[in-house]
């Protein structure tokens, strides 16, 4: 008996010194101290020993049995903590290369330059305000002094949705909203950039633009006049397009101003020489702008004998062409990758 223990025994040795993993090892496991291994087997059979011999052997049985299994264990953990480092040797990162670069977009110059406008603006005092692009035919024309069936109407080709809605043609309807939205309150310093939409077809026009409008209104006795329209669009002529930017007023007419002007400014490109983008004047047509019209203060909740105000409007499109140098406006809205990659965020930084 003590013979077959001891040949399980080195059996057993040889066994474990063999193992190559983990799955050896549990098999090898259950051969040799499961229930069906020669160990178990004589462990069942001890009844048949003499009284005498079964606790030696059981003893003994005990023992090896207790030493294969610490040998067991023992080539386990060698094992696991192979696999281990073979892991972590696998999967080693060097936190020292250079990351992969991702590719950065660029601000649309649309959105450039009205962050820029309202960031002027917003120096000077003004509020950023918003208004809908789906408008109303009374707040588009005919609280802007537009009454319907009126001739000037025909200057903005509209696309009305229903009766009384449209998409809005011009940001002068914010004008209407701001006051109404204040009423006789306070001082308005305001500007309003965003979409607006006409029916218009031809190479050089598109039927979506960009405007920017202002207006302020303060008290009659504040003097607020035409020379205050003048500086302020100096100013912002100037930090848009150009230090020596030149202002040249024209009479015209906007319904909702009076007296109205078409602003236009040194052309940018020659400097006021004349060249072909000019047309050879010398000059380049850039905003409509004027003295609030009384109909529209009264109409709008201001006393036009107690308050006084101007506005101006024009095409940020044409703003972002001048500046950037972009001959043609489709560019703005085709939206290549090549024209947008241009206007990289480096100067921004
Ligand atoms: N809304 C006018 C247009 O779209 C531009 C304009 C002219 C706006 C005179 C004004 C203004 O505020 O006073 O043609």
């Amino acid at each position: 008996m003590k013979e077959k223990i001891a040949e399980i025994q080195k059996i057993a040795k040889e066994k474990i010194a063999e193992i190559q993993n983990l799955q050896e090892a549990q098999e090898l496991k259950v051969k040799l101290l499961g229930k069906k291994s020669e160990l178990s087997n004589l462990l069942k059979g001890l009844g048949t020993l003499s009284p005498e011999e079964r606790p030696k052997i059981g003893s003994l049985v005990n023992e090896v049995r207790k030493e294969i299994e610490e040998k067991l264990n023992e080539k386990e953990e060698f094992l696991k903590g192979k696999v281990l480092a073979q892991k972590l040797e696998k999967e080693k990162l060097d936190i020292t290369l250079p990351g992969t670069k991702i590719k950065r977009g660029s601000k649309h110059p649309i959105n450039r330059v009205i962050e820029d406008i309202q960031d002027l603006f917003v120096s000077m005092g003004y509020d950023v305000v918003d208004g809908p692009e789906l408008e109303t035919d009374e707040f588009c024309f005919e609280r802007l002094n537009l009454a319907k069936g009126h001739p000037a109407r025909d200057m903005q080709d509209s696309f009305y949705i229903t009766n009384e809605y449209l998409l809005r043609t011009q940001t002068s309807s914010v004008q209407a909203r701001t006051m109404i939205a204040n009423k006789d309150k306070s001082p308005i310093r305001m500007i309003c950039t965003g979409k607006t939409y006409r029916r218009e077809d031809d190479a050089t026009h598109s039927h979506q633009f960009n405007q920017v409008e202002g207006l302020v209104i303060d008290r009659k006795e504040l003097n607020v006049s035409l020379a205050d329209l003048k500086g302020t669009l100096e100013v912002f002529v100037r930090k848009m397009i150009g230090a020596n930017s030149e202002l040249r007023f024209r009479p015209s007419y906007f319904p909702f101003t009076e007296p109205s002007y078409e602003v236009d400014v040194t052309c940018f490109k020659c400097g006021g020489k004349g060249c072909a983008l000019c047309k050879k004047t010398g000059w380049i047509e850039l905003l409509g702008a004027g003295m609030v019209h009384p109909n529209v203060l009264k109409m709008n909740g201001y006393d036009p004998d107690k308050y006084a105000g101007f506005a101006f409007g024009t095409g940020i499109d044409r703003l972002a062409m001048f500046r950037y140098g972009i001959t043609d406006m489709r560019y703005l809205y085709t939206n290549d990758v090549r024209f947008l990659s241009q206007f990289d965020r480096k100067d921004e930084e």
